[in-house]
């Protein structure tokens, strides 16, 4: 038995219990809803039911979160419930109540595709819609390629196209009722022998539209989204909001490297942190200490206050905090420094990096003026690089159980010790919990579930659909 059947035991006894019937139904509903955040219809209802008494219940939680075996949840799972997981990481205001961004995408993609979910905060990832660049397409009224494609008529969008070289390309259609019309070719099964295509048609003038204004072109949806452009502006992540596109769609959305869509130096690069969404909530102004903040929220389940430690050695405080605060340097000791000896230590690692103008800004070797702005107390520490380094692996919050690396240069060496840190995982089941169980967990039962989540969270390679699956199948109640 693996370690959530354990968990599992007290729902798998009331499953032989003759009474449970009625409790199945009401069982089923909450599995649904947590997973999705929609009803069930009552067929649906059924059919999970039926399953649930099978013994079948992380195979039904899949055909939910799939829409297979009857179930029909239209990627509500990921455009719902995972966006609302992970939308708080966004935005300053830490709420679910925010647009598509391309870090919540990119948490999506994670889940959707089990990735190891404790890289997400220092690989080269970042999520976006697969498409076809319009903008710079020439087009002219020779055929751009010569081969002869099937195609017969509107009604059927599928048709093999065996035969053609490239399959992803356009050209004019000669005659017949799209006479005029431009066929953009998907595959479906590319580099396959048997080439399966979609059809797109769209007239003259609204590929030229699209061209001249960088539309970013999704054959297999019919459909265009405003700009690929990334690192600028959250459009593209707007547009397949605003659109209603489907994030379980595997071709929609797809795994890049933040090469060049986001940054054009790879050292800048580590996960989450150099998201756009992440540089527009934390690098922006200040002093590049929100992005510890954020990070102990968001990754760490804790406040400041929570972590405000006045043993901390205070030599990584910089100079900006003033040490004898409205004159009394007692308030700096048994206040200022339990935060700012813990946070301005770790800091550091964000030195190279602003958030000036609607994208992130990352010099390699020079330490953004903001880290040193404000000399109110000079001897205090000056950046002079991207170094961090973890001055909490004794006191109170020597409980994160801290990954190993003591200290390092920049985010991603930063972000690897963080990856490593129990407190993450444990902080990622809590807040798995509150997402579909719509509670935090405080009492000792609850709190005990979510440190059995975790553990077995932590030994399944991290893989964070499962850890919903379980997570909501713990909570559907008796
Ligand atoms: C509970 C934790 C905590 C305590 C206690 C704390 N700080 Fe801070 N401090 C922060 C955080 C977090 C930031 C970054 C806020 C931001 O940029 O959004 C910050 C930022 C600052 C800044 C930079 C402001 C700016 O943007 O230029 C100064 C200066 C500062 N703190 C001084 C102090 C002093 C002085 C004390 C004691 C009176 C103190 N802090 C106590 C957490 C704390």
């Amino acid at each position: 038995m693996n370690k959530i059947g354990e968990i599992l035991i007290p729902f798998l006894l009331v499953a032989l219990s003759s009474t449970a019937f009625a409790g199945r139904r009401d069982q089923a509903r909450k599995l649904y809803s947590s997973l999705t955040g929609l009803t069930a219809t009552e067929q649906e209802v059924s059919i999970i039911a039926g399953k649930l008494t099978a013994g079948q219940s992380m195979e039904v939680a899949e055909d939910i979160i799939d829409s297979r075996a009857g179930l029909s949840s239209m990627g509500s799972f990921y455009n719902i419930t995972v966006k609302n997981f992970a939308s708080p990481w966004t935005n300053v205001d830490y709420t679910k109540m925010f647009p598509l961004t391309d870090l919540s995408a990119t948490v999506i993609g994670y889940v959707r595709d089990n990735r190891p979910f404790n890289e997400i905060l220092h690989n080269n990832s970042v999520y976006m819609a697969a498409g076809i660049k319009m903008s710079g397409k020439v087009i002219s009224n020779s055929t751009t390629n010569s081969s002869q494609l099937i195609y017969t008529d509107s009604s059927s969008r599928l048709n093999t196209c065996s035969g053609v070289p490239e399959c992803t390309f356009c050209k004019q259609i000669p005659t017949g009722d799209r006479n005029g019309r431009f066929i953009f070719v998907d595959p479906l099964i590319a580099n396959g022998t048997e080439k399966l295509c979609t059809f797109t048609t769209m007239t003259r003038s609204e590929f030229i539209a699209g061209s001249s204004n960088d539309r970013y072109l999704i054959p297999h949806l019919d459909t265009t989204l405003s700009t690929n452009l990334i690192k600028h502006t959250n459009a593209h992540y707007d547009d397949i909001e605003n659109q209603g596109l489907s994030l379980h769609d595997s071709r929609l959305l797809v795994h890049k490297s933040q090469e060049v869509r986001l940054h054009q130096d790879a050292q800048a690069i580590s996960g989450l942190f150099s998201t756009r969404a992440w540089g527009k909530a934390n690098m922006t102004a200040g002093t590049n200490r929100r992005n510890f903040q954020s990070a102990m929220k968001n990754f760490f389940c804790k406040d400041m206050m929570d972590i405000n430690d006045t043993n901390t050695p205070d030599f990584r405080v910089r100079r900006d905090v003033d040490r004898s605060p409205g004159g009394d340097s007692e308030t700096f000791k048994s206040l200022c420094v339990g935060c700012h000896a813990v946070m301005d230590s770790h800091a550091g690692a964000f030195a190279y990096y602003d958030f000036p103008d609607g994208a992130i800004v990352y010099n390699q070797g020079v330490v953004v003026p903001k880290m040193n702005h404000n000399s109110i107390f000079p001897e205090g520490f000056i950046t002079q690089d991207d170094g961090w380094m973890n001055n909490s692996l004794e006191g109170q919050n020597a409980s994160f159980e801290w990954g190993s690396l003591p200290g390092g240069q920049g985010i991603t060496s930063l972000a690897s010790m963080y990856s490593e840190t129990k407190e993450f995982h444990r902080c990622m089941a809590k807040q798995v919990f509150k997402t579909v169980c719509y509670k935090e967990a405080t009492s000792e039962i609850e709190l005990d579930l979510v440190g059995k989540l975790s553990t077995y969270y932590q030994n399944d390679n991290f893989n964070m659909k499962n850890l919903f699956m379980k997570t909501s199948l713990a909570c559907m109640g008796q």
